[in-house]
């Protein structure tokens, strides 16, 4: 008989598939199981090491990406799985004129699990809508970066202990800044966070996120220079200007140094602020504060593949009960 596999009948299915679109999509409650397993995994890395055999994941990328491709490789990779997939979009029958929903069709026959990464705010939905295996949105044009999400919240809990009771400055693009966008949703969700967007007046953070704070009731202070609120800062979340989003590269040029956290300025924060960023850096933050103790962004990509590890075991019903 043929099936959604195109195949044999799959009888073991007895989940409906799970994709990862939007962080929300997971409750506070399934995030907090998500954090333990990510942490179990990476306290006791050899317990998972075979847990995939046999698994494939295909990343489909029709955007570059160095990190979030390479650690959901890793992931996989350090589950026992296999990956296969493609890295641009020139590389895929997309160059051929192939839709999105027939690509996935097709991967689902050959994978399963896909991470999806696209220029098009809402291609990871439209896939996760035709395909037969679970989907995860590696970013979707300016809208949304979930996993980017997961790595920052665990970052944040594993370091400060806890999701809740800190001020979170984000800095830089915060209009073109997926991953700035999809966190602020996600904290939303913890008691007393506090907001400070620090941002040039052409970067500010999109109508619809402050239209959405404003409906819960979730104060903010939009801000334009990072030194007069350094000081008031438990995370500084730091972004690079989103250059392939500009519409000319003149507003580009002008923008792009707008930020540069120096050891000058680190100096007024906190002892105990923790610096993040979801890297690819430019020149945003001198290398001369990567000694900092404060400087957390390259724990927090290995943080990445933890949770992505977890992820991949959650949507494929493979975690510990
Ligand atoms: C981010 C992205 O792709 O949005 N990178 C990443 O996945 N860690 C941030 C960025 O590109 O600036």
């Amino acid at each position: 008989m043929i099936t959604e596999r195109g195949g044999i009948l799959d009888k073991t299915r007895v989940r409906p598939i799970r994709h990862l679109m939007n962080p929300l999509d997971f409750t506070v409650d399934e995030l907090e199981k998500l954090f333990d397993l990510a942490g179990d995994i990476e306290r006791e890395p050899a317990k998972y090491a075979k847990v995939c055999e046999g698994k494939k994941l295909a990343t489909c990328f029709y955007e570059p990406s160095t990190r979030t491709r390479l650690s959901f490789e890793a992931a996989m990779l350090n589950l026992g799985g296999e990956v296969l997939g493609f890295s641009e979009a020139s590389s895929s029958s997309a160059a051929k004129g192939e839709s999105v929903s027939d690509t996935i069709r097709v991967i689902s026959c050959y994978a399963d699990i896909c991470a999806m990464r696209h220029p098009k705010e809402g291609a990871a939905y439209v896939a996760a809508s035709k395909s037969l295996i679970p989907v995860i949105n590696a970013g979707d044009g300016g809208h949304q970066h979930p996993t980017q999400t997961l790595t920052d919240l665990l970052t944040i809990r594993s370091l400060r202990g806890s999701l809740s009771g800190f001020t979170i400055g984000l800095c830089g693009d915060l209009k073109f800044g997926r991953t700035v966008h999809s966190l602020i949703n996600a904290l939303t969700r913890y008691s007393d966070v506090r907001f400070i967007f620090i941002s040039p007046e052409e970067l500010k953070v999109p109508d619809y996120i402050t239209d959405m704070l404003d409906e819960k009731g979730i104060g903010y202070e939009e801000v334009i220079s990072l030194e007069d609120v350094i000081d008031k800062l438990d995370i500084l979340y730091m972004t690079r200007v989103q250059r392939e989003r500009f519409f000319n590269e003149e507003d580009y040029v002008r923008l792009k140094d707008f930020y540069i956290l120096t050891k000058d300025k680190l100096d007024k924060a906190k002892s105990d602020m923790m610096v993040l960023h979801p890297l690819p850096r430019v020149n945003e933050i001198s290398v001369e504060i990567d000694d900092d103790p404060r400087a957390a962004y390259f724990k927090q990509a290995q943080y990445g593949v933890y949770v992505r590890m977890a992820l991949i075991l959650t949507l494929l019903g493979m975690e510990p009960v």
